[in-house]
């Protein structure tokens, strides 16, 4: 079962946390630290006047 969308939160040390699951993931690679072959959706952000801006990946 992959991340099905919960609300990602940062805890600590660069950790993401699902906490419907309680997956962690780490927050530069996106990779899943508790579940081998599972990861985030990784995007580069920039902010511009104000907006965040996501840019499309190639993972
Ligand atoms: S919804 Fe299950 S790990 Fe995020």
């Amino acid at each position: 079962m992959p991340h099905a969308g919960g609300e990602i939160r940062l805890i600590d040390g660069g950790v993401l946390l699902c906490p419907l699951h309680f997956w962690t993931f780490d927050s530069a690679s996106g990779d899943c630290t508790s579940m081998p072959g599972e990861r985030l959706l990784f995007r580069q952000v920039s902010v511009s006047n104000g907006r965040l801006i996501a840019f499309e990946s190639d993972k």
